[in-house]
């Protein structure tokens, strides 16, 4: 399989791209960018829970859930040094181990499972392809880890994932109890229907190697995240796009904020009152762009749909209720839910 990372090496001194890595004209980024501007998506601070202070909490996640789909969390608790080591390690694993060593944990051509070393081979519309390689694995719970797809170098890879995986538990207590209240449900309740202590937590690592023409050729191709909610934290490489009011947007950055996509599993437990937030991300010409989604997702069998109690004559359910795993394999071949 060619990684871009390779390709990129190769169209280092060159002014093109291979074809199948420019999009056409809708969807390029210089053409289709709105310039100048930086969205400035909600940013939350979720340290104070004391009774005012979590009303105003609840409100402003509710409104950034409904209006946005995205917001950005300050003064979560996660320790900056925490971030720095998850992000140092994952940089290590794509620059620093020898490729040889990389392709060992390669996901296999038509495994079922989306862990491993990878580039997308599905080609998107149009066939086209995103510019990035990737790494996947779970990080949480315990149960559902493969240590297989987890790198031995460095050698600190595991401890840095765990230590962010322990942190990371919090915050995404704290968000999913906030988007409960703000449902006017008690604060376990949300989380609850989502799959409680089953759900899963799927680190994705993007690779976003230079790009010779970044205003042609996109990261990953616009999209809405499938799980419930997402937690990401980028690089200092601007590159993460929102579709807001007819218009794509570059985000803003806050150091060591994390960011927080609406998926569509929470869009169809809030019986659509949530969003799922449309994005894209975009590629440098000299700097390589890294990020570090986190997908919280259900079970494969678990079952979502409306929560009941949201329900009711004035409120007909807005979407039907099935398992994660059917509702996967209709998203990716593009089946009616
Ligand atoms: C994604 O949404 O798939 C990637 C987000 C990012 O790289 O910022
Ligand atoms: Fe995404």
């Amino acid at each position: 399989v060619a990684r871009v990372q390779a390709i990129s090496s190769i169209t280092k001194c060159m002014d093109t791209i291979p074809s199948e890595y420019i999009r056409s004209e809708n969807e390029q980024p210089a053409a289709t960018t709105l310039q100048g501007v930086v969205l400035e998506v909600p940013v939350i601070d979720i340290s104070n829970v004391d009774d005012d202070g979590e009303e105003k909490l609840v409100k402003e996640m509710v409104d950034a859930s409904k209006e946005w789909g995205i917001f950005q969390v300050i003064n979560h608790g996660i320790p900056d040094e925490v971030i720095e080591n998850l992000q140092k390690v994952g940089k290590e694993f794509f620059e620093e181990v020898p490729q040889e060593e990389k392709e060992l944990i390669a996901k296999k051509v038509g495994a079922k499972s989306l862990e491993g070393y990878g580039t997308s081979l599905q080609k998107e519309i149009e066939g086209k392809k995103g510019w990035v390689d990737h790494l996947f694995h779970k990080i949480w719970p315990p149960s559902a880890i493969n240590y297989h797809y987890w790198p031995k170098n460095p050698p600190s890879y595991r401890e840095a994932n765990e230590e962010y995986a322990k942190c990371l538990r919090k915050v995404a207590n704290s968000i999913f109890r906030s988007l409960s209240l703000g449902l006017g449900l008690e604060g376990h309740e949300m989380m609850e229907a989502a799959g409680g202590e089953d759900i899963v937590y799927m680190l994705k690592i993007n690779y976003y190697p230079p790009c010779p023409r970044p205003d042609l050729a996109l990261g990953v191709v616009a999209h809405t995240d499938m799980s419930h909610i997402t937690l990401l934290v980028p690089n200092e490489v601007q590159g993460l796009q929102v579709f807001k009011d007819g218009h794509w947007y570059d985000v803003n950055y806050i150091p060591n904020a994390i960011i927080v996509h609406i998926g569509d599993q929470v869009e169809i437990l809030s019986n659509g009152k949530y969003k799922s937030v449309y994005h894209r991300t975009t590629v440098n010409k000299h700097k390589t762009r890294m990020s570090w989604p986190v997908f919280l997702e259900p079970s494969s069998e678990h079952e979502v749909g409306p929560i009941p109690k949201l329900i009711n004559e004035a409120n007909p359910p807005k979407f039907k209720t099935k398992k994660y795993k059917d509702y996967v394999y209709c998203k990716l071949n593009k089946l009616p839910q």
